[in-house]
């Protein structure tokens, strides 16, 4: 096994504003202190953003290297380095907002970036496996209404079912979500819920 390793993706734009961003700060600041010697390795999706699908991508990430144009090569060096960060991680962090229901793009373009067939996952007799086993990965989610799955909007949530799927099918099925939930409520509302957020942050970057 690796060295522990954190690899923490950012996908708020909003900078020192972004609750999302809150509780990873919280989540990267307990888990160093219970791995001193941990590595955290960042990467700010809203910052830089992962390329876009692009032909060539599809041409990289579908035929043999030996016959691969410039440009699928170039394609494959950016994704690759996505995938190679997954792959050396031993726990993963992603704090989000909750966008229109779901994720935001910038995740979703990371998402198409490390979902590849004989790198995260390959065929089977029955199906499909995924390659990326024996790592915890935690999402802290902002949200301006409540979204939890038990609660009222959770119905509308497609951001837990679709992570939950994508995640498990590369083989990361040790997923867990913590909420700051009705953020867009009433101030002591949106207080309580950001202060269980936090607690409950800490207490998985702990475990
Ligand atoms: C484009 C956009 C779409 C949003 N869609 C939703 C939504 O579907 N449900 C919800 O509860 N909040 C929604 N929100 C509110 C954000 O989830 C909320 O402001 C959250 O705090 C943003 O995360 P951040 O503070 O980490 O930037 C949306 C906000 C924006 C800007």
């Amino acid at each position: 096994m690796n060295a522990a390793t954190l690899l923490h993706l950012d996908a708020s734009p909003r900078g020192a504003r972004s609750h999302s961003r809150q509780l990873g700060r919280e989540f990267v600041a307990t888990w160093q202190a219970s791995h001193p010697t941990g590595l955290v390795v960042i990467r700010d999706l809203a910052a830089t953003p992962p390329p876009f699908v692009s032909e060539p991508w599809v041409e990289g990430a579908f035929t043999p290297p030996a016959g691969h144009s410039p440009a699928a090569q170039a394609a494959m060096t950016i994704s690759n380095a996505y995938v190679d960060e997954l792959l050396a991680a031993t726990e993963i962090v992603i704090t989000t907002p909750l966008y229109n229901l779901s994720i935001p793009a910038v995740l979703k373009a990371w998402i198409d970036q490390i979902v590849r067939f004989g790198r995260t996952f390959e065929k089977a007799p029955q199906g499909f496996n995924g390659l990326v086993t024996g790592k915890k990965v935690r999402v802290l989610v902002a949200s301006g209404s409540d979204f939890r799955p038990a609660m009222s909007g959770g119905g509308y949530n497609f951001l837990e079912p679709y992570l939950r799927a994508v995640l498990g099918f590369i083989g990361l099925t040790e997923v867990e979500f913590v909420y700051a939930h009705s953020l867009s409520q009433s101030p002591d509302v949106s207080a309580e819920a950001i202060t269980a957020a936090i607690a409950a942050s800490r207490k998985l970057a702990a475990a």
